[in-house]
């Protein structure tokens, strides 16, 4: 393990700000209409907690767990579900929420694997987005801040578990080793 520091990228007040924001862009799009959140366990719960609070649309909310782990063989990605969905998808307006979208395999995997359910519509509604990362194509609906190829955490996001509970996202900044003078 290394020492390191985390440097605010975006501020809770500006997190709270693109919430609202989001909110009303999804808002436009039902109007009327009904939404069925699902959020990707464990990132994207505060994320949807607080974007739930501010949609005017009726949402019902579930979860999903899924593991993506690289197989070196292939160099692909597989996604396993970990959890499934307890609603059944079809007919549903579906919008899956997420923290951040990296390379996009996760989300291409779930996607696929939702799209087989007959869902009425679906979209992505993501608070962060790493383009430069990106390995697969993915039409994101919905992004709060594009970010650099920054390692970060906070609101939801995690670094081997920790700092989910923070505020605000920061970015996990390496330290560099202390030299002993002698
Ligand atoms: P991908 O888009 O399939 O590469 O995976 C996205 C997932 O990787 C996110 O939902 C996070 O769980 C994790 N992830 C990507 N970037 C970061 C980061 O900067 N900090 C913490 N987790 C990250
Ligand atoms: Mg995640």
């Amino acid at each position: 393990m290394f020492n390191y520091s985390i440097d605010t990228l975006i501020s809770k007040e500006e997190i709270a700000l693109k919430v609202k924001e989001l909110a009303r862009l999804i808002d436009e799009d039902f109007k009327g209409e009904k939404v069925l959140l699902i959020g990707l366990l464990r990132g994207s719960v505060i994320f949807l907690s607080d974007l739930a609070r501010e949609l005017e649309t009726e949402a019902t909310l579930d979860f999903m767990v899924v593991s993506s782990y690289g197989n070196e063989m292939e160099s692909s990605r597989d996604v396993k579900i970990k959890k499934d969905l307890e609603e059944d998808v079809r007919g549903r307006n579906v919008v899956i929420v997420e923290d951040i979208i990296d390379t996009g395999n996760t989300l291409k995997k779930v996607m696929e694997i939702l799209m087989t359910r007959d869902p009425k519509t679906i979209k992505i509604c993501t608070l962060l987005d790493k383009p430069e990362r990106r390995e697969t194509e993915i039409s994101i609906d919905y992004t709060g801040f594009k970010i650099p190829d920054e390692f970060v955490v906070g609101y939801g996001i995690d670094f081997a578990q920790k700092h989910r509970t923070l505020p605000y996202i920061g970015i996990v900044k390496k330290e560099e080793e202390q030299k002993d003078e002698k």
